[in-house]
């Protein structure tokens, strides 16, 4: 999968679904799969390190994961979360971010927000690298959000937005993230450009959707916010596997002979 499907499926008017990603095992299924692409994202500080926040995870740490979903995962479009603060120094320092994910194995990189980020953009996408936006509920902000909630409600957040996604547009981004907005405003900021439109807590009006695998597998049970559709059980069949093999254990009954070498 390649940057000119991923448009070319958007200009057929076929949606785009995306995954989180962050581990070879994972990766390897997932590219078995008919998901067009990969996100490496920061969300990987929570949901692999346990932090309560996508701040803590530095780019070394998210080249090891993207170095392992590239390898299991070839076929995709991978994409990847420039974390925390790696894009806010000096032009030389966020190049070497997005030069590290990229010789990692990304296709593109992702970032958060607008303001600031306007020369950056311009810069990596003239070097050759796709850019991805990120609006709406900006994980990194999240201080100054005041937490993880709906944005774009009001007004003139709406307006914002709408101008926000525009100079992403202008600045070369190939593609959105839109997270945590109201569906009327995702659709009308995917009317509002050409680029593709990827939501998350977005409504179903935009060019494709994206959620965190943990999230969608129901590995944590702990976390479930309305705009997240199980797919599976899985804690209720790992804990099922588990004390399974514990029993078995217990029990003596395993290994087995056949799985012991005689
Ligand atoms: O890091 C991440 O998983 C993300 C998605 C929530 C879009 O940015």
């Amino acid at each position: 999968m390649n940057i000119n499907q991923l448009i070319q499926q958007k200009a057929e008017n076929k949606k785009l679904s995306m995954l989180t990603c962050y581990d070879y095992s994972t990766a390897k299924l997932i590219n078995q799969s008919n998901i067009e692409m990969v996100l490496v994202g920061d969300s990987a500080a929570m949901v692999m390190h346990g932090h309560n926040s996508t701040l803590p995870i530095n780019i070394d740490t998210m080249a090891i994961h993207v170095a392992s979903v590239a390898k299991g995962a070839p076929d995709k479009f991978i994409v990847a979360d420039l974390p925390f603060m790696s894009y806010r120094k000096s032009l030389s320092e966020n190049i070497t971010a997005v030069e590290i994910l990229i010789k990692a194995g990304a296709h593109a990189v992702k970032l958060e927000g607008v303001n600031g980020n306007i020369e950056l953009i311009q810069h990596i996408v003239n070097s050759g690298v796709p850019v991805m936006g990120h609006l709406g509920l900006t994980p990194q902000a999240v201080n100054v959000l005041g937490g993880y909630r709906i944005q774009g409600k009001k007004k003139q957040a709406k307006i914002q937005i709408i101008n926000d996604v525009k100079l992403l547009q202008d600045a070369g981004c190939f593609s959105v993230v839109l997270e945590c907005i109201p569906k009327d405003l995702a659709r009308q900021v995917t009317e509002a450009v050409d680029i593709i439109t990827i939501g998350i807590g977005a409504g179903n009006d935009v060019d494709g959707q994206v959620l965190v695998i943990q999230d969608m597998l129901g590995i944590c049970s702990d976390f479930k916010p309305k705009f997240v559709r199980r797919y599976l059980d899985a804690e209720k069949l790992f804990l099922q596997a588990f004390n399974a093999y514990d029993a078995d254990v217990k029990e003596q009954n395993f290994p087995n002979n056949q799985e012991s070498y005689s």
